[in-house]
């Protein structure tokens, strides 16, 4: 069993941060999401790939991060750029070869940086085995029981057997074709057609997954990102959801394929399976639920470690409605004694430094690097995902033809095109030096990346911020240092709220016996506040330490971090 700390500051004792074994170390740790795609591409052929990974993991060293969390790099055609997986115990070989995975595992552990795969349990892709059989043996194939077959409603069965629709658009189920020729049933697909939903009543899929934790176990991971989590038991039946509309990625509704009770007798048995390797291996949710109550039941003590709170990430830059969402995730987690988790930006979404920008670049860079600093903060566990460390914004004018997303293409029922489709923009390769695109994404300048990048990206590459004072780069590297150092930082079960003018978050940790204590000042409005300093001033996100003691100005869009 894993020991659960009696006193959770220790989690941040100084002496050994992140070193393995540290006991409790997923508590408190920095976990850098890579996007294999789009990371370094080892190879030349302009798609990123696991040698660029292996190659590129210093950078993470240097960055200051506790883990990397790697997208799937399974086999698969690339339907929903590897989320529809064809087979779960290898690797694509336009991201490597299995030994490349044992390589950057090996690696990455000689940093001491630990390594999490993504899981992808809620479906497989229409070219894994078991459903490539199930559909060549036609109806009444016992493979089809682990999937969700269904005749379709109709006199001919020529409508879809329920009224779910997908989350990329369009209806959930994709009618078949028999061996013969002539229509025949339906399966259900809560994603793309490409992407079949498992039936997860099923023991052979239920025996399927926890062999694929092992296999990855044995190989040394350290944890999994699981995908959907929330999605993998169904209401009995299939009831219809009785209304249209089309379903938001990431989004709270309470759904009859979302978020049900049967789902969390699947975490406890994957948490047994977890348990039986030494060093703390850990599960992290990806689960949309409508409460951060709802979400905290993923991380009793006896199923998941983490799940992602996305309701941070949906909070718009006001400092009450940031206040309230930080409270609520504290409070929620607090009575299963999880850590709570932070993230700002996925690939999923658009990237924080645009989604804060109100149409004012230079306000969402301001406004992205603040908020990075309050999330590391809080107590918990954070989560980067790669290129938010160079302030990277999202790509908004990508060419049609260069998408990829099947959001994109599938198109809903009123004939826009499927919510969101718009996952591309914060997926082009990140640029890490040089002048000419892809800005040593590739091994050569000239060279090929899957989607272009900006020209104005040779200003943001990792060679062009190292070293230069005030770069959101060393903005993130002095951030993780002292966040490593300092005892009030890391875990942690709740924050102090001080006394703040409107519009300014204000909160105290603790680090408990004789250690300093550590004020956060985030100034959300347009305009400077005058605060009395809490303290002396550590870091500031625009680079300008305040002046003087006493009263000090903090500027617009800014937070401060403060040594008392
Ligand atoms: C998750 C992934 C997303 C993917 C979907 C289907 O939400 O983060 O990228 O498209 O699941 O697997």
């Amino acid at each position: 069993m894993t020991q659960y700390l009696a006193d959770p500051s220790a989690a941040t004792a100084p002496e050994s941060p992140g070193t393995p074994g540290r006991p409790g170390w997923w508590r408190d740790a920095v976990i850098y999401q890579v996007y294999p795609r789009s990371f370094a591409d080892g190879n030349g052929d302009g798609m990123g790939d696991l040698q660029g990974v292996r190659a590129r993991l210093p950078h993470l060293k240097a960055l200051g991060v506790d883990a990397v969390w790697l997208s799937p790099f399974y086999a698969s055609p690339q339907a929903d750029a590897g989320y529809d997986v064809a087979d779960y115990r290898a690797i694509d070989p336009m991201f490597g070869t299995l030994h490349d995975a044992d390589a950057v595992i090996r690696d990455a552990h000689e940093l001491g940086l630990r390594i999490i795969v993504d899981l992808v349990p809620n479906h497989c892709s229409d070219q894994h085995l078991w459903f490539r059989k199930a559909l060549a043996e036609g109806p009444g194939s016992p493979l089809r029981a682990r999937f969700h077959f269904r005749p379709g409603q109709g006199p001919d069965g020529e409508l879809p057997p329920n009224d779910w629709e997908s989350i990329f658009g369009g209806p959930a189920w994709t009618r078949t074709e028999n061996p013969d020729g002539t229509p025949g049933e339906w399966y259900l697909h809560l994603f793309a057609a490409e992407q079949p939903d498992f039936n997860w009543d099923h023991p052979a899929v239920r025996d399927e997954f926890r062999s694929v934790l092992r296999f990855w176990l044995d190989l040394g991971v350290d944890g999994f990102r699981i995908d959907v989590a929330h999605g993998l038991v169904k209401a009995a039946g299939l009831p219809d959801l009785g209304r249209a509309g089309q379903l938001k990625l990431l989004g709270n509704d309470v759904l009859p394929f979302f978020d049900q009770d049967g789902v969390h007798a699947i975490y406890r048995s994957w948490r047994t399976v977890l348990e039986e390797y030494p060093g703390e291996r850990i599960g992290v949710a990806e689960a949309w639920t409508p409460t951060t109550e709802r979400t905290a039941r993923y991380v009793r003590p006896d199923e998941l470690h983490q799940a992602f709170n996305f309701h941070f990430l949906g909070a718009e830059w006001d400092a009450e409605r940031l206040r309230e969402v930080i409270d609520d995730s504290l409070d929620a987690m607090r009575p299963v004694g999880a850590p709570t988790t932070w993230v700002l930006s996925n690939h999923d979404v658009v990237r924080h430094t645009t989604r804060y920008a109100d149409g004012d670049p230079a306000r969402g860079l301001r406004r992205a690097r603040a908020a990075t600093l309050l999330m590391l903060a809080l107590p918990g566990s954070a989560y980067l995902y790669q290129g938010e460390e160079l302030g990277l914004p999202e790509v908004t004018d990508l060419p049609d033809g260069a998408r990829q997303d099947p959001a994109f293409f599938r198109t809903s029922a009123d004939g826009q095109t499927g919510q969101d489709g718009l996952r591309d923009g914060c997926r082009v390769p990140i640029p890490w030096a040089g002048t000419e695109a892809p800005y040593g994404f590739g091994p050569r300048a000239g060279g090929p990346s899957w989607l272009p990048q900006p020209e104005s990206w040779a200003g943001l590459s990792v060679e062009a911020q190292t070293g230069r004072p005030g770069s959101t780069l060393e903005l993130y590297r002095e951030a993780l240092t002292v966040r490593r150092a300092h005892p009030a930082l890391g875990a942690g079960e709740s924050v102090e709220w001080l006394a703040a003018p409107d519009g300014v978050l204000a909160f105290r940790r603790r680090a408990g016996g004789d250690g300093p204590d550590f004020v956060c000042t985030v100034n959300t409005t347009g305009e400077p506040v005058a605060l009395a300093a809490p303290g002396r001033a550590l870091l500031v996100s625009d680079g300008e330490l305040p002046r003087g003691e006493g009263e000090v100005t903090q500027a617009p869009d800014t937070a401060v971090w403060w040594a008392v």
